[in-house]
């Protein structure tokens, strides 16, 4: 039996009593209609691992569980705040309740790691007693942003895979998935009106080898989404209560939409799709209005398959090489009257964020876009420690941290090199990523523009799955609670406690998740 309760991320309100609930075969789930895809969902957790029917029942109205169901509720009058709920398991039943569609799913959530870790299971547990124990929850997140990034332009994972790693996103209670669609090393989203993209941009001949950054491996790699899987994964992340952010990088990082089409760059070169990492000299050309259209263009079609209100433009790692020695870009800074290529880059994203706010939506890029003068309205997302962070929230825009102090998981999780996958390199333990404050360093009478925080997963070190489950986890899980729960009540040692049993659901799940103890 799961005793004690051990739920990550911790819930603000726990008590529990010496009661259970079993589930058997009679055991129903009621939702309200507008629920009922939360009560399938939470169903089809549960089948396969406990074999029992949790037939699901819709039904209008209701304020307390019937016995031997779990019924889910709206309540009226803001009891809980966004994404809130409460969960009360009393002997015999089990009720959720909460504001918002996505609280019922995180009540779902934590119902879930209420059961014996059994029960995530992907095929039927024989001799396990589906116990919950008693318990009162009230629970809701501290952020509203709590994101994962992934790098899929580094090394591209299918479809499939971006699904489990949402539902593993999904069971951290992370709401923001930021999709890093576009790199020097690969674009990775279907654009019907640039056929080149996916033909020539999706492709390189090879890659360097993880542990020789200057050895390539002469093995060709690459693949895209189509528009019609991208609409499958937002459909599924939104049904998991996250907002997919995608990442269509501008003004640099952008070689492989160069190789595409090559009239973009400021020299009109043959330009390859990248095959080594790090900091491209060749960007889109900031002084070529073809280069303008193209990417409205394409933002025009990225708008159409993601609804959420934000859209990353990167903005990171733009070198001014071309633009200093290119006649078009020089001619368009005389022209505007900016002082210098930061300046350029300034007027070259705040055009784009006045494209996004036409549409009705917020730009939000990588601290960079503060230098030349930050557009009026967007976030910044503060990667280079939380210094963009602190500039941008004391001037009054809004911020997500995410510092390579605490947030890249691409880093080293432990000092001993030879026990781990090759990495980028850095350190960044588990006990550091817990330590994480988004907060720290803002103004107080600024900290209501901290969005909140993500944790970063750049692939140029993983080519597979399992090396990315294993930078991920469980370094997520500590980011998860930092982002969700109330930081006076941290305590790394209890947090450690409830990891273990949480691993094991993991491991369960399939996730290769890195053992810390
Ligand atoms: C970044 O790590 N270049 C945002
Ligand atoms: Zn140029």
């Amino acid at each position: 039996m799961n005793n004690p309760v051990s739920i990550i991320p911790q819930p603000g309100y726990l008590t529990t009593g010496a009661g259970v609930f079993t589930l058997n075969a009679d055991t129903r789930i009621i939702a309200p209609a507008a629920a009922a895809r939360v009560a399938e969902q939470f169903a089809a957790w549960l089948r396969v691992p406990t074999s029992l029917p949790l037939p699901v029942e819709t039904q209008s109205g209701g304020t307390a569980a019937e016995p031997n169901t779990i019924t889910l509720m709206f309540t009226q009058g803001g009891e809980f705040g966004r994404e809130g709920y409460g969960l009360q398991v009393t002997p015999g039943a089990a009720a959720i309740r909460a504001t918002d569609i996505n609280g019922l799913m995180h009540g779902a959530q934590t119902l879930r790691q209420l059961l014996p870790v059994e029960a995530e299971s992907r095929s039927a547990a024989s001799g396990v007693e589906w116990v919950i124990p008693e318990v009162t929850i009230e629970d809701e997140p501290r952020f509203g942003w709590r994101g994962l990034h992934l790098d899929v332009g580094r090394h591209f994972f299918p479809a499939a895979y971006i699904k489990k790693f949402l539902d593993t996103m999904a069971l951290h209670k992370f709401n923001v998935f930021h999709w890093h669609l576009t790199e020097d090393q690969g674009w990775r989203v279907e654009i019907k009106r640039y056929s080149e993209l996916i033909e020539v941009g999706a492709w390189r001949d090879a890659s360097p080898y993880p542990a020789d950054r200057y050895t390539l491996d002469n093995t060709p790699h690459g693949g895209f989404y189509t528009q019609e899987e991208v609409r499958d994964i937002v459909a599924y992340a939104q049904a998991l209560g996250i907002t997919i952010v995608p990442e269509i990088e501008m003004p640099g990082h952008a070689v492989a939409a160069l190789a595409s089409y090559p009239e973009l760059g400021c020299v009109g070169r043959d330009y390859k799709v990248r095959t080594y990492w790090g900091i491209a000299e060749d960007v889109f050309c900031a002084g070529n209005p073809e280069v303008y259209t193209f990417l409205e263009n394409v933002l025009d079609e990225v708008l159409a398959l993601f609804p959420g209100e934000y859209i990353h433009i990167g903005g990171d790692e733009c070198p001014k090489v071309r633009w200093k020695a290119c006649p078009k870009c020089q001619a368009l800074m005389q022209r505007e009257g900016l002082a210098d290529e930061h300046e350029l880059q300034s007027y070259f994203i705040r055009h784009f964020e006045r494209y996004l706010n036409e549409r009705g939506r917020r730009l939000i890029g990588w601290d960079e876009i503060l230098e030349g003068g930050l557009a009026p309205n967007a976030t910044v997302m503060s990667w280079r420690g939380a210094k963009g962070g602190i500039e941008a929230a004391s001037a009054g825009h809004d911020v997500v941290m995410t510092p390579n102090t605490y947030c890249y998981f691409d880093y080293y999780q432990s000092e001993d090199h030879s026990a781990e996958p090759p990495t980028i390199g850095g350190y960044i333990p588990l006990e550091k990523v817990y330590a994480f404050d988004p907060t720290e360093g803002i103004p107080a009478d600024k900290t209501a523009h901290v969005l909140g925080g993500q944790g970063n997963i750049w692939t140029e070190y993983m080519p597979t799955t399992e090396i990315v489950e294993y930078m991920a986890f469980p370094r997520a899980a500590a980011m998860a609670e930092v982002l969700w729960s109330d930081p006076t009540t941290r305590d790394y040692a209890d947090f450690l406690r409830r990891l273990r049993p949480f691993l094991q659901r993991l491991d369960s799940l399939g996730v290769t998740c890195r053992n810390p103890f």
